[in-house]
């Protein structure tokens, strides 16, 4: 299976197994669990995963979600052991995936169902293999920016009920935004947008980052702006060598890094103002929510009480 970025089904494929845990699931809609219920299925179909006897027959939906109708590689007895790997090398990795998928998905939510917020549209750039576009997509017009190859990937993959996602070719670094969003029919300039950058920002030279900030204010000056922040001069020495290096295998490039304060400084520059930030998930959750330590296995156990990789945070801008 040719999967276009390496980086993005990293993050998916531990995402989609963190999630399954007894004590995470319930931190997550239904849907969520519904699209990567679904997704799992493909990608196994993709890769020839599953027998062709088993492709060949028309299965109802709702035995993709249960997992019961096959043996789902993604269920194996290795795939803790890959997760406590990643633990052991990247500390607090298992806790970062989740809290930004807890944090983007609790803000989204936020901003397009309270009344006092003006967004009515989501703009995904370097959407990967995430479940945010097809989520959000019955509740306002969504638009799923990456390279070509991964939008190409990602439309085999997208469950095909209530799918309304719009997909757009772009590259950050050759292609102007403006221009791209044009090209949309059903994406309207005067309506304010949250445009979102999960796992993207450090993909791309600052230069770029700059335009690409300047031209989502310049398309509409209410649109804001959500985005994960990884400083890596916070890691330790060692979790910055598995981090840079487990990128550099993948064959994608890292730019070089930018602090939390270069970021926020950028965005203020262009009229962006920081008005909030998460770096953990009880932050999410209130204090009520502590979870009984003799219940949890060991990896809820690092994802619920350990703490997130330093230098690991969501920002929000308007
Ligand atoms: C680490 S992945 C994050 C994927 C997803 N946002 C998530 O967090 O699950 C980085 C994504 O950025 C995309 N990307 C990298 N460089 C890009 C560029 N120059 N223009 C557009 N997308 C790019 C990759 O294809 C990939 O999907």
């Amino acid at each position: 299976m040719f999967i276009p970025s390496k980086t993005a089904f990293n993050v998916y494929s531990k995402f989609t197994t963190l999630r399954k845990h007894p004590s995470i699931a319930p931190l997550f809609p239904p849907i969520i669990h519904s699209y990567y219920d679904q997704t799992e299925v493909k990608i196994n179909r993709l890769g020839r995963l599953i027998s062709p006897l088993f492709k060949g027959k028309k299965v109802a939906a709702c035995e993709f979600q249960d997992n019961k109708a096959f043996k789902n590689p993604w269920n194996a007895a290795w795939i803790p052991k890959m997760l406590a790997l990643d633990d052991w090398l990247l500390k607090g990795d298992l806790h970062h995936i989740v809290f930004r998928k807890l944090a983007l998905h609790r803000t989204i939510q936020d901003r397009l169902m309270n009344r006092n917020s003006p967004i009515t549209q989501l703009v995904v750039l370097g959407s990967g293999i995430d479940h945010i576009g097809w989520v959000f997509s019955d509740k306002c017009a969504c638009f799923e920016l990456d390279i070509e190859p991964m939008i190409t990937f990602k439309k085999k993959l997208l469950p095909t009920l209530n799918q309304k996602v719009n997909f757009n070719d772009f590259d950050a670094t050759k292609n102007a935004l403006d221009q791209c969003l044009k090209q949309q029919p059903a994406f309207n300039s005067n309506r304010p947008s949250l445009f979102i950058t999960e796992g993207f920002i450090d993909y791309i030279p600052k230069e770029n980052l700059v335009s690409l900030l300047s031209q989502i204010k310049h398309i509409n000056p209410k649109n804001e702006w959500m985005s994960t922040h990884f400083d890596r001069t916070l890691l330790s020495r060692n979790q910055r060598f598995f981090f840079e290096f487990g990128v550099q295998i993948t064959g994608e490039h890292l730019q070089s890094n930018l602090h939390k304060e270069q970021v926020v400084s950028i965005g203020s520059n262009i009229g962006f103002d920081l008005i909030n930030e998460w770096a953990h998930i009880l932050e999410l959750l209130g204090n009520h929510n502590i979870f009984s330590e003799a219940k949890l296995n060991r990896i809820e156990r690092k994802v619920l009480h350990q703490n997130n990789m330093n230098g690991c945070s969501i920002l929000h801008f308007k």
